[in-house]
C-alpha cells in the first residue's frame, strides 16, 4: 500500500468513555474480525486488563478499508495506547508513530482530566484531532453541552464531531470516513536510510522480544541486520510482520507502516519503546525524537510470607523484568521481614499491576511494604545519594539538603466539589496555580504538590470528596528541596524500618500520632503489652501501647448468654487466620495492613 492510502491514528480517551468498545467497533465494521470471533475489547488482550478495564499494554491493529466516497483501498492502522499516567511515556511515543487521532468523550458526562492530558500530548505531536462524542444512545446524552465544553476547555473546533454510540454500532461508518478525509496520509519517504520507531515491545518466551513499530522513512526487510540506535544492539531480522490483528507475516515494510519484528532479543530493555530501528549497513545519522529511559518513581519492598518462596520471587521478577523494563529490583534484607526485594515503579498502578501478576501468575503470598517516592540527600561532603528506602537516608547530622520529585496536578470537577477539593490539596502541601471554569457546572483545578502527597492515597481521597466525580491526572515536573526528615516508628522498643517515611518536618507531628494510633487498631493483641513510638531521631513525637491478650476470651463473659460466647470463639477463630498473612515486626506479628497503615490516615 502505497503511503498517500495509509493512515496512522490512535484513540484517546478517559478511562470508560469508551475506547475499547470503539476499536472493536472498528475492527468489526471493517471485517478484520469476524462477529463470531469477536471476545469483547479485541484490543485489550491481557486477563488482567479485561478485569479492571484498563489499557497497560499497546497493540496495533491494521484494517483494510474501502472508501466510501471514492471507493479506493485504504490500510488503516489504528495504535492503542494506554490512558493511564503511569504509562505517560508511552502514550506519547505512540502518538508519535500516527497522523492522527479520534479524541473519544462521553457524551453523557463531558471532558475529564485524562481527556485533557492526551489532548496536550497529542497537540505536541501534531497529530489532527477528530472529537467523537461518544454513548449518544445514553438518556443523559448531552451532545451540546459537551460539543460545547470541548471547544471551551479543549480549544478544539468541535461543531463537526461525530456523534457515536459504540456499544449499539451507531455512527461507526462516519468515523471510518473521517479518518481517511480528515487524517493526512504520512510522508513518503521510502527513499531516506531506514528509522522505525518502537511504540511497544513486549517479550515472547518463544520469539524472543517482539517490537512494535512505525516505519518512520525507509524500508525494512526480513533477514536486515537492523541496529537500535539507542542501545545500540545489532540482531537480524527473524519475524517480519503486521497485526491485522492477527500476526500475518510479510517480506517488507515500508514508510508510513506499522509492523512487528522479532529477533531472538533476549530483553525487552534492549528494544525499548522509543527507540529508533536503523539498518547496520546504512544506519541513519540521526535517531527519531523523544527518547528518554524511564526512571522508577515509587519504590516499596516485596518480602515473601513463607521464607522458602524467596527463590520463586526472584525468579518471577526477573521473568517479568524480561517483558517490563520500567520495573527495576533488588535484594533487601530487612530484619524485620528477612530476605525480599526492594522494587521500583513507574507510579502506583504500575506496582499494583505488578503485584496482582506475581501472586496471580507465580502463585506468591507477598508482603509489600507502604510505597515511597524516590528522594535525593546531600551530605555535607557533597555527594547526592540516591534514596529508594527512607531507612537508608543519611544520618540527620551530616545532610544538607533533602530534594522530592514534584508533580503538577490537574483536576476536573463539578463545582460543588470545589471547596473540600481545595481543602485536601491544601493539607497535602499543594501549591495553588490556577483555576478555571470551564463550563458553568465544572471546574478545573490546578496545583503543584509533591509526588509523595500523591503516591499517599490521593486518588482516593478525591473520590470520596467529590462523590467519585473529579478527575485527576499529575505529570512530574522536576524535584525540590524540603525540611524533610525521617519519621521512625518502633514496636516493642525495636526500630521497624519498613514503617519509616520520609515526611515534611511540619507535618512529621500529626502523621507521626495517626500512624501509631492506627497501627494500635490493625495490630492484633499479643500475649504481651507492646508499646508503639513514632520519633524524629532522639525526639518521641506519639507513643500507645497495645494491651496485652487475656488469654481466656471466656472469662469475661463468665455466666454470660451462649451466642456471645460463640461470637467471642468465631471472633478468635477468625484473627487466627488474619495472622497467617503477617510479617513480624519486633516480635510481634502483624498483618499485611500494617505495613499500608501510613497509607490509610488522613
Ligand atoms: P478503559 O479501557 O478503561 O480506558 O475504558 P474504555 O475507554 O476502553 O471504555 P470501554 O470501551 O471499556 O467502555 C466502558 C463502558 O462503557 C463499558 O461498560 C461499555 O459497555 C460502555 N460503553 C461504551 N460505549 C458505549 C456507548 O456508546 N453507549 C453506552 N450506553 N455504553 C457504552
Amino acid at each position: 500500500v502505497p503511503p498517500s492510502h495509509i493512515r496512522n491514528f490512535c484513540i484517546i480517551a478517559h478511562i470508560d468513555h469508551g475506547k475499547s468498545t470503539l476499536a472493536d467497533q472498528l475492527l468489526l465494521a471493517t471485517h478484520s474480525v469476524a462477529q463470531r470471533d469477536m471476545q469483547a475489547q479485541y484490543l485489550d488482550g491481557m486477563d488482567l486488563e479485561r478485569e479492571r478495564g484498563i489499557t497497560i499494554k499497546l497493540c496495533a491493529a491494521r484494517m483494510r478499508y474501502r472508501g466510501a466516497a471514492d471507493g479506493q483501498q485504504y490500510a488503516l492502522n489504528l495504535i492503542d495506547t494506554p490512558g493511564h499516567v503511569d504509562f505517560a511515556y508511552e502514550v506519547s511515543r505512540s502518538l508519535a508513530a500516527c497522523e492522527g487521532c479520534l479524541l473519544v468523550v462521553d457524551a453523557s458526562q463531558g471532558v475529564e482530566a485524562q481527556t485533557l492530558a492526551n489532548v496536550y500530548l497529542a497537540l505536541e505531536s501534531d497529530l489532527t484531532i477528530i472529537p467523537v462524542l461518544n454513548k449518544i444512545d445514553l438518556p443523559g446524552a448531552d451532545v451540546e453541552r459537551v460539543r460545547q465544553e470541548i471547544t471551551d476547555v479543549v480549544g478544539l473546533d468541535a461543531s463537526d464531531a461525530l456523534l457515536v454510540s459504540a456499544k449499539q454500532g451507531i455512527g461507526i461508518a462516519e468515523v471510518l470516513e473521517a479518518v481517511v478525509q480528515r487524517i493526512p496520509p504520512p510522508r513518503d519517504t521510502r527513499g531516506d536510510p531506514l528509522r522505525a520507531l518502537i511504540f511497544d515491545s513486549y517479550y515472547d518466551p518463544y520469539k524472543g522480544v517482539v517490537a512494535q513499530f512505525r516505519v518512520m522513512d525507509g524500508e525494512l526487510r526480513r533477514g536486515d541486520v537492523v541496529r537500535f540506535m539507542n542501545t545500540r544492539c545489532e540482531h537480524p531480522v527473524a519475524e517480519l510482520g503486521v497485526l491485522a490483528p492477527k500476526a500475518v507475516e510479510v517480506e517488507s515494510l515500508h514508510a508510513g507502516e506499522v509492523g512487528y519484528l522479532a529477533a531472538a532479543i533476549k530483553s525487552v530493555a534492549d528494544a525499548r519503546v522509543g527507540d529508533t530501528v536503523t539498518l547496520k549497513r546504512e544506519p541513519a545519522t540521526e535517531a527519531l525524537p523523544g527518547y528518554t529511559e524511564v526512571k522508577p518513581m515509587v519504590f516499596c519492598g516485596m518480602f515473601t510470607i513463607d521464607a522458602d518462596q524467596y527463590g520463586g520471587l526472584r525468579e518471577a521478577l526477573t521473568k517479568l523484568q524480561l517483558s517490563d523494563a520500567a520495573l527495576s529490583f533488588e535484594p533487601e534484607v530487612s530484619s524485620a521481614m528477612g530476605f525480599g526485594f526492594r522494587c521500583g515503579f513507574l507510579g502506583l498502578l504500575h506496582l499494583e499491576i505488578v503485584q496482582e501478576r506475581l501472586e496471580r501468575e507465580y502463585g506468591l503470598d507477598l508482603i509489600t511494604t507502604a510505597p515511597t517516592v524516590v528522594f535525593r540527600a546531600r551530605t555535607s561532603d557533597g555527594a547526592e545519594h540516591v534514596v529508594d528506602c527512607p531507612s537508608k537516608l543519611p544520618p540527620a547530622a551530616t545532610l544538607s539538603a533533602v530534594l522530592e520529585p514534584y508533580v503538577r496536578l490537574e483536576v476536573i470537577t463539578p463545582k460543588e466539589y470545589v471547596g473540600p477539593i481545595l481543602d485536601l490539596l491544601q493539607t497535602r502541601r499543594g501549591e495553588h496555580i490556577e483555576m478555571q471554569f470551564m463550563t458553568e457546572a465544572r471546574t478545573t483545578v490546578v496545583y503543584d504538590m509533591p509526588l509523595a502527597e500523591v503516591v499517599m492515597d490521593l486518588f482516593d481521597a478525591l473520590k470520596s470528596r467529590s462523590r467519585g466525580y473529579a478527575s485527576m491526572e499529575y505529570s512530574i515536573t522536576g524535584w525540590r528541596e524540603n525540611d524533610l526528615v525521617l519519621l521512625e516508628v518502633s514496636i516493642n522498643g525495636e526500630r521497624v524500618e519498613p514503617l519509616a517515611a520520609i515526611v515534611h518536618r511540619a507535618t512529621a507531628y500529626n502523621i507521626g500520632r495517626a500512624l501509631v494510633k492506627k497501627l494500635k487498631e490493625v495490630i492484633p493483641r499479643q500475649q504481651f503489652r507492646v508499646p508503639i513510638q513514632a520519633s524524629i531521631g532522639a525526639r518521641v513525637l506519639a507513643s500507645e501501647a497495645i494491651p496485652a491478650l487475656r488469654k481466656d476470651v471466656l472469662a469475661k463473659c463468665y455466666g454470660g448468654d451462649i451466642s456471645r460466647k460463640k461470637k467471642l470463639l468465631q471472633k478468635q477463630a477468625k484473627g487466627k487466620k488474619r495472622m497467617k498473612a503477617r510479617g513480624s515486626l519486633g516480635k510481634v506479628d502483624v498483618p499485611q495492613d500494617a505495613f499500608m497503615a501510613v497509607l490509610r490516615i488522613n
